[in-house]
């Protein structure tokens, strides 16, 4: 008999802390779906006190998800808690995950405390959960490096208050596997009660670890493991859930089953990184878009011979399916619609199906394939139909040894501005031109262009962070045209600082 481990995942909190990765309520009810319908056992919607925003996408998941336990974040503080527990009033399955750092640097310098006044903090915070909710899950933060007979002081004290998960982060990323297998270890066996509870994993990803660290915790006992799509999260990231799931079911002999259907990870993971404009690295494993692709000749030769002699997977069994993935200009509305729903995007309402069809088909006039990825961006693209500044042309005159020429319209609260500039490159003269109508203070921080992966017809995407004002903004464009996708990306920009004024 093999035995369950449960997946609980953590991309809508720890991977939506990143910056530039915020969603809107309607997008993590999406993710959420999808979530579900991949087959996590919880979905950790969110740290409700930090934002009335995080509080009601708590809100609105637990009412749109039936399976899945709902998770919402806390501090060991009862302020957090008691607005956690109002977050959750929707929930079916509801969780508390409350918690405080145990490492000594997180006791004397974020807390100016003492180990034993973290162990009653660390209680004080379970019992008081507890007394809203059955499911608590207790985070010993930092726990990486919280040396190991302390770390079970901890553990065994909030598992006797009523802790039901206990949660070893290694929010470093510091960890060595056989460390983090041997913390674990130690936990079973030096944990009164230990059994009471189910010990958790959560590993980041500084080190590049996280992954082995995760099967380790699981080897030595854990049977939760805390996990992002994409391995998405904070600095390098947490551990990816697709990562985890294929090395358990490519290594059916550690016994190990979870619930998750791996013919989902695919859309999912595409999904995600539409959503939250983050680009999967083409290298990354199991989702990459390099992951199945054989390019040198012995490769290649092997696997035409039999795909067993390079491939431990079946692109199918994580969803890649070749023949569902080409749409071209002679696809239909319901081919286009139906290709959405299977990449987790579910459009009810006709005229916005409308919409994306007609910017479907003027795509697919200019380049020949349109992809899962071009047209997730164009169903993400009425985004922008709130935005008060709208582009609306631009014409660029550049080439070698001249100077680049470029004139922009906008359209700012349905009023028309234009302006000329000249520029050193056309980014340059466009973004200048802008400048010449937005007059602010604003500078280009970082521009990052993601690769053409198909052709050379194929959607440029950029992202963009601008400082304004102190502050930082996050902005996006796609487009077959470079320039055009650069000077929306740096509109995206100004419309969030509006908004914020
Ligand atoms: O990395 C970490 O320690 C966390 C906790 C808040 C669970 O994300
Ligand atoms: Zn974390």
């Amino acid at each position: 008999m093999s035995e369950r481990l449960f997946i609980f995942d953590t991309t809508l909190r720890d991977g939506e802390q990143v910056p530039g990765c915020q969603l809107n309520t309607v997008e993590k009810i999406q993710v959420a779906k999808q979530l579900e319908s991949l087959g996590v056992d919880v979905i950790e919607a969110g740290f409700p006190i930090s934002s009335p925003g995080d509080f009601n996408s708590v809100i609105e998941i637990s009412k749109a998800v039936t399976w899945p336990t709902i998770c919402a974040l806390t501090r060991a503080v009862q302020k957090d808690i008691d607005v956690a527990v109002d977050s959750l009033k929707y929930a079916k399955r509801k969780r508390i995950h409350t918690g405080i750092g145990t490492s000594d640097s997180h006791i004397k310098y974020k807390f100016n405390s003492n180990r034993e006044e973290i162990i009653e903090r660390a209680v004080a915070a379970v019992k008081y959960a507890r007394k809203y909710v059955d499911d608590v899950e207790f985070y010993a933060e930092d726990a990486g490096r919280t040396d190991n007979e302390y770390l079970a002081r901890v553990v065994e004290a909030v598992v006797k208050a009523g802790a039901t998960v206990v949660n070893i982060p290694d929010t470093t990323g510091y960890c060595l596997p056989q460390e983090y297998y041997e913390k674990i270890k130690y936990l079973k066996e030096h944990v009164d009660g230990i059994d009471n509870a189910i010990i958790s994993t959560h590993c980041h990803n500084d080190l590049g670890m996280a992954t082995a660290n995760t099967l380790n915790g699981v080897l030595a006992g854990a049977r939760q493991v805390e996990v992002t799509i994409n391995g998405i999260g904070e600095r390098a990231g947490n551990t990816s859930l697709e990562e985890i799931a294929m090395i358990l079911k490519c290594h059916k002999y550690l016994n190990i089953d979870t619930n998750i259907n791996t013919t989902k990870i695919y859309p999912v993971s595409r999904l995600v990184s539409s959503l939250m404009n983050m680009p999967v690295q083409p290298n990354k494993a199991v989702v990459g878009r390099n992951a199945f692709a054989h390019s040198s000749g012995i490769h290649q030769d092997g696997v035409l011979k039999n795909v067993k002699t390079y491939e431990i997977m079946d692109p199918k069994d994580v969803g890649l399916d070749e023949n569902s993935i080409v749409l071209t200009a002679r696809s239909g509305r319901a081919a286009l619609k139906y290709r959405l729903s299977v990449l987790g995007v579910n459009v009810d309402d006709e005229d916005k199906v409308d919409n994306i069809y007609q910017a479907f088909l003027r795509l697919a006039d200019q380049k020949k394939e349109v992809t899962d990825d071009d047209i997730l961006m164009l169903a993400g693209a009425d985004r922008t139909a709130s935005h008060s500044i709208k582009l609306d042309y631009l014409q660029v005159t550049t080439g070698k040894g001249v100077r680049s020429v470029a004139s922009i319209g906008l359209d700012i609260s349905n009023q028309k501005f234009e302006a000329a500039a000249t520029g050193n490159g056309p980014v340059d003269a466009a973004i200048k031109a802008l400048k010449k109508i937005i007059m602010k203070q604003m500078t280009l921080k970082e521009f990052t262009i993601q690769a053409i992966s198909k052709g050379s017809d194929d959607v440029g995407k950029v992202h963009m962070q601008v400082e304004y004002d102190g502050s930082l903004y996050y902005g996006f464009g796609a487009n077959t045209d470079i320039v055009t996708a650069s000077v929306e990306a740096y509109i995206d920009c100004i419309n969030k600082f509006r908004i914020r004024e």
